[in-house]
C-alpha cells in the first residue's frame, strides 16, 4: 500500500498499471471508491494479472469497479454484444482505423467510464492508443481553441435505411435498425423523440440525426478543460489524414496503399458527394465549416500525445471518458478487444 500510495503520488503515467497487490486486502465492494483517486489522476488504468478470461470474467471486474454499467448503445461502430454489458469494440475491418475520441461525446448521455478487455491479443499492430485530452485542449493553438469554444460544435449523422448495400461513403459504417433495434420508421422517429434527439426521417427512409453543443467541456469532478468533440472523427479531412499518420507509423505496403487510396478517393467523391451526403459531417455550432488547416492542426497535437500500449491478454483498461481518448491501430491475424461502458 506504501508503494502504491507512493506510486500515485509522484508519478503521473498513462495509462497507471494496476496489479492485484496495489488491492490487496480490500474487498471487492470497494475497489470502485478505491479508483477514484488514480483514475481522477491519471485519466486511465490498466489493470493487469487479474486472470480474466472470458466476456462474463470482464464483465465481473467492471461491474466491481463500477456497478451502474449500461446497456445501450447510440453510436457509430459496428458492435455486437456479447453478455448483457459486454460488446465487441468494433466489427470494423482490420485494415481501417479508428481516429482517437472519447466515446460518443456529441451525445447528451456520454458514457462517464469506459472499459476494454484483451480477449485476444492482436497478432501484429491493433494497439488501442489513448490521449488525454485535457493535454490537447491546453496545447492547441489559441486561434482554434477560441473559434471551437465561442461558436461550440455541430455533428451530424446520416444513416441508411435497413438493408441498403451499395454504399460510395465509407463513414457510412451502419444503418439505423442497427442503432435503434427495429426496422420500423415510426417506432425510430418516437425512440428519438423521447430521447431529445434532433432527427429528420427522410423520404427515403434515410435518417439523419443531429447534435449540437459546446466542443469544450470541464470535467465534472476536476473542472479541467476538456477538448470534447468528434471534429476530426466526423471532417472528412480527418479519417484520410489519420491514414497517413498511421502509413507512415507502421510502414507496411498495405497501410501506405490504404492512405493513397483514401486521399484520392476523397478528392474524387470530393466532386459529385455532397458533405451533408456524407455519413458523417461536422461544423461550427452557428453552421459554418471547419477549416481544413484546423483538422490537421488538431491531429498533430493528438498524435504528439497518443500513448501506445501493448495488450496482453487478459487486460483491462478503464477509462475516464471526460479526460481520455482512444482509437485504433489497424492490425494483421486475430485480435479480440471487448468492451462495456457506465451510464
Ligand atoms: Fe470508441
Amino acid at each position: 500500500m506504501i508503494l502504491y500510495l507512493f506510486r500515485i503520488l509522484s508519478e503521473t503515467t498513462l495509462p497507471f498499471r494496476v496489479l492485484p497487490a496495489d488491492l490487496e486486502g480490500l474487498h471487492r465492494s470497494t475497489w470502485s471508491d478505491w479508483t477514484v483517486e488514480p483514475l481522477l489522476r491519471h485519466g486511465a488504468l490498466l489493470f493487469e494479472g487479474f486472470g480474466l478470461s472470458s466476456p462474463e470474467d470482464f464483465e465481473q471486474l467492471a461491474l466491481a469497479l463500477d456497478p451502474k454499467l449500461y446497456d445501450q448503445y447510440r453510436g457509430t461502430a459496428p458492435r455486437n454484444a456479447r453478455t448483457r454489458y459486454v460488446y465487441s469494440s468494433t466489427e470494423l475491418p482490420a485494415h481501417l482505423p479508428i481516429p482517437q475520441h472519447l466515446e460518443m461525446s456529441f451525445l447528451p448521455g456520454t458514457p462517464r467510464k469506459l472499459f476494454f478487455y484483451c480477449q485476444t491479443p492482436p497478432d501484429l499492430h491493433g494497439e488501442t492508443p489513448i490521449v488525454d485530452f485535457r493535454s490537447v485542449y491546453q496545447q492547441l493553438s489559441s486561434e482554434v481553441r477560441d473559434a471551437f469554444e465561442q461558436k461550440g460544435i455541430r455533428h451530424i449523422r446520416n444513416y441508411n435505411p435497413p438493408g441498403k448495400k451499395l454504399e460510395w461513403d465509407l463513414s457510412k459504417l451502419k444503418s439505423w435498425d442497427k442503432v435503434y433495434g427495429t426496422t420500423d420508421p415510426v417506432e425510430v422517429c418516437k425512440k428519438c423523440r423521447s430521447e431529445g434527439q434532433l432527427f429528420e426521417m427522410r423520404k427515403d427512409r434515410s435518417l439523419k440525426l443531429v447534435n449540437e453543443g459546446p466542443a469544450v467541456r470541464e470535467h465534472p469532478v476536476s473542472g479541467q478543460k476538456v477538448w470534447f468533440n468528434h471534429a476530426q472523427v466526423f471532417h472528412p479531412e480527418g479519417p484520410v489524414r489519420e491514414a497517413e499518420y498511421i502509413a507512415r507509423r507502421q510502414g507496411t505496403v498495405r497501410q501506405r496503399g490504404l492512405s493513397v487510396f483514401l486521399r484520392n478517393f476523397h478528392r474524387l467523391t470530393s466532386l459529385f458527394l455532397p458533405d451533408e451526403a456524407r455519413g458523417t459531417q461536422v461544423t461550427f455550432g452557428d453552421g459554418s465549416p471547419i477549416p481544413v488547416r484546423f483538422i490537421r492542426h488538431l491531429q498533430a497535437v493528438i498524435w504528439q500525445n497518443m500513448v501506445f500500449f501493448t495488450w496482453k491478454k487478459g487486460d483491462v483498461l478503464m477509462v475516464d471518458n471526460f479526460a481520455v481518448a482512444h482509437g485504433r491501430m489497424p492490425f494483421w491475424g486475430r485480435r479480440e478487444i471487448l468492451v462495456a461502458w457506465t451510464d
